[in-house]
């Protein structure tokens, strides 16, 4: 407790937690993006709720308690990643107030790129994205189990909620929600082009030879990233 509390006090313990949270987020969008990519290959999603989609929903609900400590535990995460990349922004701004005009490095390449100086954007705006995706999906219609109209009975007697039908629908009779989440996507493959990078820089997970090999690669996997959660409701809007 000592030490996360002396790394929150110090620009490089900032610096280093910011990077930790930052990599468990993307292995949590790893783990969502697989989930979600299942459903391409849902032939019925709509009426059809006994599928793999909704299973790993149901996996999930089912961990009972062990899925609300995980839960509190993203939300925690996600929370610091926040208030230490916005406090590390905020300070760097104190120190410079005026922009530099021109951003060429001293030393060796120069990692300063439109991914870098927008991260506060960025981060920013997937933070309010954030609060009206939860409000969407995750406590949308079928939360409460009540709602008939999102819930389904499988031949064994389970009762699931019909996750892809809401999905589906969500993006299928909505252009605007399209374009939302495209818009979104995009700004998310700003943020983790350059945040991988930099997560990775700060864990000191690259020598100075490996440092453009591994720039290129971590800048693939963000885009990488971004780019499955981009092709989903273009997907559903035309397919559906
Ligand atoms: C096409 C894009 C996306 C779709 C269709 C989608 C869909 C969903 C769905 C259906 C759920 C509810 C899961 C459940 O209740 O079991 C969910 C939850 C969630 N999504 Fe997404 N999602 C997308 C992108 C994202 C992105 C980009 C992020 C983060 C930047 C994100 C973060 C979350 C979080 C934190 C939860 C709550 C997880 C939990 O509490 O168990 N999602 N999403």
């Amino acid at each position: 407790m000592l030490t996360l509390l002396t790394a929150f006090q110090n620009s490089v313990g900032r610096k280093l937690l910011t990077g930790v949270t930052g990599i468990a987020l993307v292995l949590f969008l790893i783990t969502h993006l697989s989930a979600n990519l299942t459903l391409f290959a849902v032939p019925d999603p709509i009426d059809n709720a006994d599928n793999v989609f909704n299973q790993y929903a149901l996996f999930l609900k089912n961990l009972g308690w062990l899925l609300y400590v995980a839960e509190i535990g993203l939300a925690a995460i996600f929370l610091i990643h926040a208030y230490l990349g916005a406090a590390i922004w905020w300070r760097k701004r104190q120190a410079r107030p005026e922009a530099y005009v021109v951003t060429a490095s001293k030393g060796g390449a120069s990692r300063q790129s439109f991914s870098s100086r927008t991260m506060i954007v960025s981060g920013l705006l997937l933070f309010v994205f954030m609060f009206m995706h939860l409000k969407t999906f995750k406590f949308g219609p079928g939360w409460n189990p009540a709602d008939a109209g999102y819930t389904a009975i499988l031949a064994d007697g389970t009762q699931i909620r019909n996750l892809s039908k809401l999905t589906i629908e969500i993006f299928r009779d909505s252009l605007g929600y399209v374009l939302f989440y495209c818009g979104i996507m995009v700004m998310l493959a700003f943020h983790l082009r350059h945040g991988v990078w930099s997560a990775l820089q700060s864990l000191g997970a690259m020598s100075k030879g490996a440092a453009p090999v591994v720039y290129t690669v971590a800048g693939l996997i963000g885009i990488a990233i971004a780019l499955g959660f981009f092709v989903l409701p273009i997907w559903i809007y035309i397919v559906h």
